[in-house]
């Protein structure tokens, strides 16, 4: 009979290629960053989803079940709850209940799937937002989620969102190049203070949630710059969003799919002003999560995601900025992707990444070779260890 720590089972390994039929490609989900994830079914006949972390992506046993404990003990409707673990020799392996549907990743931009609704849309917006909200605000101790993104926001059958992996990025954190080749993989959702100095707080994962907001509004990816010209998403965002917010206009902003009236304006206007508080340049200034839930819900008023600052008090609400891209005092200083791009050639030299913008990292969401970053992380002791230890 398998034991645990408070809720969460210790399985073996052998249970754990049993309920997957030997880690069978037929059960491979997917891969993320830390390794395969694949479908199992318990003794009992529960379905979980079974992830195995790279192979020396290990922490010590005793801080691994630290973390484990802490991630176990937190249950919402909206986050992906942990069952059980695995510790076997070197391996690590999560054990996490089945979520049917996919992620919000495949259903936005997936080809040739039906177009979500703006009902939809808006469920999941809030869905997710109420799962970060409790993880900051209501856990003890607090999570910070660390890798928000739309692959990461998994769907049940009635496409309610449920938020995976809080956590794990800490839990891996011990691998230095690992950990590094992943902030470089979800680059298009990092905020500016994390990327730069490696500060994370719970306004880093309100940033990335703010990114998801603009994917979910638009149906681009992050890192689409086609449809934007230089600009990346967030700075075209920090132009196009006040400007709608003062006309009342979202014609220009809504996935292209959704037009014609398909989206429904109120809710709209809410949508567009969280995800403009969220992607604000100042962490400081940017809302907590539980102020975005409210005013998702139309609990409160839009003005006050403008952090105190009335109009005509030093800055509008939602004022476009006045000189350049993403200039002005709403969103301070310069341009998102100009500034992301700086820190990641700085960061990854090789000429495999130097030119091209996240969306086009090669193997965008998956590890890439760790060799640039291996001779990266020797050359930059000091300087960059915030890449490899936040
Ligand atoms: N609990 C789960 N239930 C069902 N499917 C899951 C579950 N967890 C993960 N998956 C599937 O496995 C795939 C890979 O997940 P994984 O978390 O490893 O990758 P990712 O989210 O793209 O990257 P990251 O490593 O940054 O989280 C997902 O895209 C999803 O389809
Ligand atoms: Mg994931």
């Amino acid at each position: 009979m398998p034991s645990g720590l408070g809720d969460t089972t210790a399985f073996s390994y052998a249970e754990l290629a049993a309920a997957t039929g030997g880690f069978s490609e037929g059960n491979l989900l997917g891969q993320g960053g830390f390794g395969y994830v694949h479908r199992g079914v318990l003794p009992g006949g529960r379905e979980v989803a079974v992830k195995q972390l790279k192979a020396g992506s290990g922490q010590g046993e005793r801080e691994f079940q630290a973390e484990v404990d802490t991630i176990s003990r937190v249950h919402h409707r909206h986050l992906v709850a942990l069952v059980g673990y695995c510790i076997d020799g070197a391996r690590r392996l999560l054990v996490y209940e089945f979520v049917p549907n996919s992620t919000l990743e495949h259903h936005l931009h997936a080809k040739g799937l039906p177009v979500m609704d703006w009902a939809v849309r808006l469920r999941i917006a809030l869905g997710a937002a109420k799962g970060l909200a409790y993880l900051h605000e209501e856990c003890d101790p607090r999570i910070i989620h660390r890798d928000i993104k739309s692959a990461n926001i998994l769907l049940d059958d009635n496409f309610e969102a449920m938020v995976a992996d809080f956590g794990l990025a800490k839990l891996t954190s011990v691998n230095h190049t690992h950990v590094s080749t992943r902030v470089m993989g979800t680059f298009g959702y990092l905020a500016p203070e994390y990327a730069s100095s490696g500060k994370l707080t719970e306004k880093s994962d309100v940033f990335s949630y703010g990114v998801m907001l603009l994917e979910l509004l638009t149906g681009r990816r992050p890192g689409d710059r086609s449809s934007y010209g230089q600009d990346g998403l967030v700075d075209w965002a920090r132009q196009a969003l006040p400007r709608a917010l003062g006309d009342g206009n979202y014609d220009d902003l809504v996935d292209p799919r959704l037009r014609g009236g398909d989206y429904d304006p109120t809710e709209a206007a809410r949508l567009v002003a969280c995800a403009a508080a969220s992607v604000r340049h100042a962490a400081r200034r940017r809302p907590k999560m539980s102020q975005i839930v409210m005013a998702l819900q139309g609990d409160l008023p839009l003005e006050e995601l403008s952090d105190g600052v009335r109009p005509g008090h030093g800055g509008a609400a939602f004022s476009s900025s006045s000189g350049g891209s993403g200039s002005g005092s709403e969103y301070g200083s310069g341009s998102y992707t100009a500034q992301m791009e700086r820190i990641r050639r700085a960061a990854l030299p090789s000429p495999e990444y130097s030119s091209e913008y996240p969306g086009s990292i090669p193997e965008y969401g998956h590890p890439s070779p760790a060799s640039s970053v291996d001779r990266d992380d020797r050359r930059r002791q000091g300087g960059r260890r915030w890449l490899v230890h936040d």
